[in-house]
């Protein structure tokens, strides 16, 4: 297993069809760190409910003789809380700045299945993907069972790393990226038109043209065809809508970077359950996916394949003849522990105002 990015390999010119494998997956940058613009307000925004809620929140959190009405608020969920502050509530999270609309309800008014639901969202909103040398691990990993053909999709594809690197390592017929958020949406949009330019800038200077049949070695997944590169365009698609309202019926393997899904693992295996076929895969991080319907095939600790560990299952059984799946509680942190450093991070935030 690597630990590291194995280092880049300097392309001056593209001499043979490696090269143009080699620069393409340079040229996807990793997204971690790109910044995060705040949630735009507007009345028809999918978000608006989200941004009323943690308009609620907030209001709580920067008042502070509402603190322990905010701490009361949350204590119950603390199932659906990644970390210790919800990260839209923090100064850096996406939340507007811009004064609350009249009719945004205070958090009085607000239920706790709202809460929990914010909360949920909240959590899966937080931005995380491999670092190159853990995909190169896990497309190791993966690779003698990806049979050509088939389509990949990721739920939740972020700035589109998965995605494309799928689409240029493996012989999938068709790699989809399903993300929520309109702005990472157009960023990977944006980074496959890099990646598409720099393909016709490859094949064109190869000194001996690609054809449709040339027989090509990938390099994760065994042979292809020089159509695999020269349909490159039609073979990677993004598209910007809710995962869950994303049929993936057609789904050969569906890639999740579920860390921050914990909450919504037990409603994503009933889904997937409900729309793959038998024998597809699915690919979780950190959180499994409990439902009978998925056999777990390959168990990768944390700090094997990458820092978090990795689960490989497969679609079994005809649903109907299934038992219905138990629900699980993703962790459940010590609520006094958890309030103990909910306090300091207040007042670590209020040191910093
Ligand atoms: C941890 S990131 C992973 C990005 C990408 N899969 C990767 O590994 O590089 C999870 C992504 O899921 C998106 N997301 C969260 N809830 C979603 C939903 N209901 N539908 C679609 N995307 C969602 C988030 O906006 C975020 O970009």
């Amino acid at each position: 297993m690597r630990t590291e990015d194995r280092p880049a390999r300097s392309i001056t010119s593209f001499q043979h069809p490696d090269d143009v494998f080699e620069a393409l997956f340079q040229s996807i940058q990793g997204g971690e760190k790109h910044v995060r613009p705040p949630i735009v307000l507007t009345p028809d925004s999918p978000f608006l409910q989200f941004i009323e809620v943690g308009y609620a929140l907030r209001a709580c959190l920067e008042d502070r003789s509402r603190r322990d009405y905010l701490i009361q608020r949350l204590r119950p969920h603390l199932s659906a809380i990644i970390g210790t502050l919800p990260a839209s509530l923090l100064p850096h999270g996406m939340l507007p700045r811009t004064a609350p609309p009249p009719g945004f309800r205070p958090l009085e008014q607000i239920s706790d299945a709202e809460v929990r639901a914010w909360l949920a969202e909240d959590g899966s909103l937080i931005y995380g993907e491999f670092q190159r040398y853990e995909l190169d691990n896990y497309f190791e990993a993966i690779a003698p069972l990806i049979p050509p053909g088939g389509v990949m999709v990721d739920l939740g594809s972020g700035l589109g790393k998965v995605v494309m690197s799928a689409a240029l390592a493996f012989p999938f017929q068709r790699c989809i990226g399903v993300e929520l958020m309109g702005y990472r949406h157009a960023m990977a949009i944006e980074r496959l038109h890099v990646l598409l330019a720099l393909a016709r800038q490859g094949l064109a200077a190869l000194p001996s043209p690609l054809t449709p049949d040339t027989p090509l070695q990938l390099p994760f997944g065994g042979p292809a065809h020089g159509s695999h590169l020269l349909d490159l365009a039609a073979r990677i698609a993004f598209i910007e809508a809710d995962m869950f309202k994303v049929d993936v019926r057609g789904a050969s393997l569906v890639f999740m970077y579920s860390t921050c899904f914990g909450p919504l693992m037990d409603a994503l295996g009933d889904k997937l359950a409900r729309e793959m076929r038998e024998g597809a895969l699915v690919s979780t991080t950190t959180y499994a996916l409990k439902h009978p319907a998925f056999r777990l095939l390959h168990y990768f600790p944390a700090g094997t394949i990458a820092w978090t560990s990795v689960m490989l299952y497969q679609r079994v059984g005809p649903l109907a003849t299934l038992a219905p799946a138990t629900a699980q509680a993703a962790y459940e942190p010590d609520p006094e522990a958890w309030e103990e450093r909910v306090r300091r991070d207040l007042a670590a935030l209020d040191g910093a105002a």
